[in-house]
């Protein structure tokens, strides 16, 4: 392919940060925009100066001629809307979690087999400098074997207040798969996708159904449409390569006020390299704990952080591989298998046992 890529993004709320990536690309151009919400839309287009503007997905997905689509659709319409564009002929990329079920996800991979269009997940942590550096340190071995994985993503007062995310209708799930999907994600990615044997988890909702600690609202003031899912689940799986991996994932809790924190520790026999990025900042968010001379050293990584990050660096890498048509840094494939564990997570709790992967 050898034309600039036509673009357009579906759902116009983090929508804006794939806008940021085209606009930065100089291997797609975004040419069209959908939104039902008609100011959201008229918004949208002016700000990013984009010319086509549409209130009807299957319009645009005909019309636009597009070589790749961003879904930034509340998640229980992910599945939908990415076979339809895959269908139409256009290269996708979705938002995390891939879709509310494994079986939404797994006719998403067959859609883009089927077309030999590409399905490509939106895991923007992946492309940050620290996270980089840190598979870079693991990949080189010089965390030695890998023994556990610790993984958490802990909001204080951060229920969103927008859109359906109280809705399992809607979102499949509430904190364990909007946050827990980034962590669980990263830290596989991270070790190269071990094998998962068995997963454990015990979910909660106790902040939520009583409009406390929501993100923009006023203690007490409920989400429309009601909040029928988890604002916090604690989880732990066992994996194939001999680590373990416990998570610890919140919408809410008692803590630092408005600490919005995720972090990643990943152990190993000879180091320990720990990702801890608070309130979306970049600044100090690695440690790398070792021994030097016998003695037990940290090493605090003075990363800069040089060029696009995040749904920026995700977009320009996924538009390069289409264009150059190689593999993009992020695959359908992958978003089954988080999809695949956060309904095994989802199973355990609801069961009150541990769940043997693969086997259910
Ligand atoms: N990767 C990340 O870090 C990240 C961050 C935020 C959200 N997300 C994901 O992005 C998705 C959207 O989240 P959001 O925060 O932008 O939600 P949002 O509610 O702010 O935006 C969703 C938009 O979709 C529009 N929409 C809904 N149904 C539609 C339809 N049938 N046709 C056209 N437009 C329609 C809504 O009007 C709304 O503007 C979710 O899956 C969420 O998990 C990912």
């Amino acid at each position: 392919m050898s034309d600039v890529l036509r673009a357009g993004i579906i759902g116009l709320g983090v929508g804006k940060a794939h806008a940021k990536g085209y606009t930065t690309s100089t291997d797609a151009d975004l040419v069209a925009v959908c939104d039902t919400n008609a100011e959201r839309l008229q918004q949208f287009a002016d700000e990013w100066n984009v010319p086509e503007r549409y209130n009807d997905i299957a319009m645009m997905l005909n019309d636009a001629k597009l070589d790749m689509v961003s879904i930034c659709l509340p998640n229980a319409l992910h599945a939908q809307y990415s076979i339809a564009a895959l269908e139409a002929g256009i290269n996708v990329v979705c938002e995390k979690p891939m879709a509310v079920n494994t079986q939404e996800a797994r006719a998403m991979v067959e859609a883009a087999k089927r077309t030999g269009k590409k399905l490509m997940m939106c895991y923007n942590y992946r492309f940050r400098s620290d996270a980089q550096w840190m598979r870079q340190m693991i990949t080189s071995g010089q965390l030695g074997t890998i023994f556990h994985v610790q993984v958490s993503w802990r909001r204080e007062t951060g229920i969103p207040g927008w859109g359906l995310f109280g809705s399992k209708a809607a979102s499949g799930g509430g904190a364990l798969i909007d946050l827990g999907v980034h962590v669980i994600d990263l830290a596989l990615w991270l070790m190269d996708f071990p094998v998962v044997q068995t997963v454990s988890a015990q979910t909660r909702s106790l902040f939520g159904p009583f409009g406390r600690k929501t993100w923009g609202r006023v203690p007490g003031q409920k989400i429309e449409g009601g909040f029928d899912v988890d604002d916090g689940a604690v989880g732990f799986m066992r994996l194939g390569n001999g680590a373990s991996m416990a998570m610890n994932i919140t919408w809410a809790e008692h803590g630092q006020p408005q600490e919005d924190a995720y972090r990643v520790e990943v152990q190993g026999t000879e180091g320990t390299a720990v990702l801890n990025v608070r309130n979306y900042k970049n600044d100090d968010s690695l440690r790398f704990y070792t021994e030097m001379a016998g003695q037990p050293v940290t090493v605090i990584p003075g990363l800069r952080f040089d060029g696009p990050q995040g749904h920026e660096a995700l977009i320009i890498d996924l538009a390069k591989s289409i264009r150059n048509r190689t593999e993009p840094g992020t695959s359908g494939e992958q978003g089954l298998v988080a999809v695949e564990i956060l309904e095994a997570l989802y199973e355990s709790s609801e069961k009150r046992r541990e769940v043997v992967f693969g086997s259910r």
